[in-house]
């Protein structure tokens, strides 16, 4: 039987390598403990087995095995200040399958294809400004145009609340988004009001004022029901719980605060990354030009379907996956994972970083190269930058079309370049990781 090893330094060091480094410090355990490690962090976290093995995680991951493991709500404690008690990532069990299965249909099939053009008028109200030779951050860029997406095709909020609520929670996020506006979320202690101008006290004022404009906009739908909108938070609203409830104004928000949460920032990464490879390596470039030139522009689930657009999003999430990790599961009996006999309620995470390193099913790992996605298929364990299972990501097929469309929109329009030639490097983003802050510049319109 394999012997279970992580790192015996204690367990604030192994936080703070965690906070600041996460990806070197994932690689530095598994060259030295191999396949499975455990990680102490402290702070009322528990001891934590991660395995990026593709077979560990089927099992770990996907249902026949559910009666070995849960995907329990309150592991994911570390989100509530953000996203409140009852947001569908915090809550376990039924009631988790219950409001996954209410929140999942605005951003699957024609529903979701239905957004389409909004997308595209979203990508050219906000690159109308883009001026030639001008460098710009494209990270703001991006966030802004999934901000409006999310804002606008999903929750259907007026432009006004919108605008404002666009403004509060990029504030919002950004002060979460380094190293140490994040330790806020690791280390409870930290969290003191000392005022608007103290880090804890602006990040408070902030929630309260989102709060506010959330809560305006329920008390607003319910007030004027209109059984003609699709979007999500009307869906919400007319929802019912099994006993013939609606949900609650605090579910309610909640719900949509980990839409906006979960949903921005991610898509906003991964475009981020995806426009960073394409004018790094000018051949990738071309050949998505080449692609486009033969498509069908109004056709957005032809563009969807592109396939070489779709290897440069798959390789983009593969490379440097923005949710390096799962959520973690936890064993509910005695279970042998590959070898490893893990003891009930132990916490186990899937290392999807580490998985689309794996050298036997990545050659050349380091290499962005997007054609390893159109010379095989990889399982749904091999590749899972929306992880799998019980706690699979609620936006994946929403995001992977909007990166496409927004890909394609800017593509066809400009010729962009990178402003200078270093390397980028993945750096934490809040719970996630993202690129290093780079320039873009238009080159032509
Ligand atoms: C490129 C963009 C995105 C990436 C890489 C990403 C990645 C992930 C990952 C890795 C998980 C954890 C899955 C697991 O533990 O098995 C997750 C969960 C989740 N994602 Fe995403 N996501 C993205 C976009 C979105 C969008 C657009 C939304 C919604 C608008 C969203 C909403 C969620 C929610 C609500 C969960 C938690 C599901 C649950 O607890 O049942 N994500 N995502």
């Amino acid at each position: 039987m394999p012997a279970l090893n992580g790192p015996r330094s204690p367990d604030l060091l192994n936080l703070i390598r965690w906070i600041a480094m996460p990806l070197s410090y994932m690689r530095d355990c598994n060259d030295r403990y191999g396949d499975c490690f455990a990680l102490n962090l402290g702070y009322k976290m528990p001891r934590t087995v991660v395995f990026s093995h593709p077979r560990a995680l089927e099992m770990i991951l996907t249902s026949p095995h559910s009666e070995e493991f849960d995907a329990p709500g309150d592991l994911n404690a570390i989100l509530e200040p953000l996203l409140g008690a009852e947001s569908v990532i915090g809550l376990s069990g039924d009631r988790h399958r219950r409001m996954r299965n209410l929140m999942m249909p605005p951003f699957h099939g024609e529903r979701m294809r239905a957004y389409g053009d909004l997308i595209n008028q979203i990508t050219d109200e906000v690159t109308r400004t883009w001026a030639v030779g001008k460098p710009f951050f494209l990270r703001k860029v991006m966030q802004t145009i999934s901000m409006r997406v999310i804002l606008r095709a999903v929750f259907g909020l007026e432009q006004s609340r919108s605008r404002e609520m666009e403004t509060l929670l990029g504030k919002l996020l950004d002060l979460l988004g380094n190293p140490f506006g994040v330790s806020f979320l690791y280390f409870p202690f930290l969290r003191k009001d000392f005022g608007s101008l103290s880090p804890w006290g602006s990040f408070i004022r902030k929630r309260e004022r989102i709060d506010r404009l959330i809560y305006d906009e329920i008390a607003d739908r319910r007030a004027n029901p209109d059984d003609a909108r699709t979007d999500i938070l009307s869906l919400l609203i007319s929802a019912r719980t099994q006993e013939g409830e609606p949900l609650t104004d605090n579910e309610l928000r909640d719900e949509l605060m980990t839409l906006l949460a979960a949903g921005h920032e991610t898509t906003a990464t991964a475009l981020t990354w995806a426009f960073y490879w394409i004018h790094k390596f000018p051949e990738v470039r071309e050949r998505l030009s080449g692609e486009f030139r033969h498509s069908d522009s109004a056709d957005h689930g032809a563009i969807a379907r592109l396939p070489y657009l779709n290897a440069v999003c798959s390789e983009t999430l593969r490379i440097y996956p923005v949710g390096m990790l799962t959520f973690p599961r936890r064993t509910t009996s005695k279970v042998d994972v590959m070898g490893y006999v893990l003891e009930p309620g132990t916490v186990v995470i899937g290392a999807i970083y580490l998985t689309h390193r794996r050298k036997e099913i990545y050659p050349d790992p380091e290499k962005f190269r997007p054609e390893r996605f159109l010379e095989r298929r990889f399982s749904a364990f091999e590749y899972l930058p929306f992880g799998a299972g019980a706690r699979r990501c609620i936006g994946m097929a929403f995001a992977q079309f909007e990166m496409k469309l927004v890909i394609k929109r800017i593509l066809s329009a400009f010729e962009l370049g990178l402003v200078g030639d270093r390397w980028v490097h993945p750096i934490r983003r809040g719970l996630t990781s993202g690129p290093s802050p780079f320039r873009m510049v238009v080159r032509k319109k």
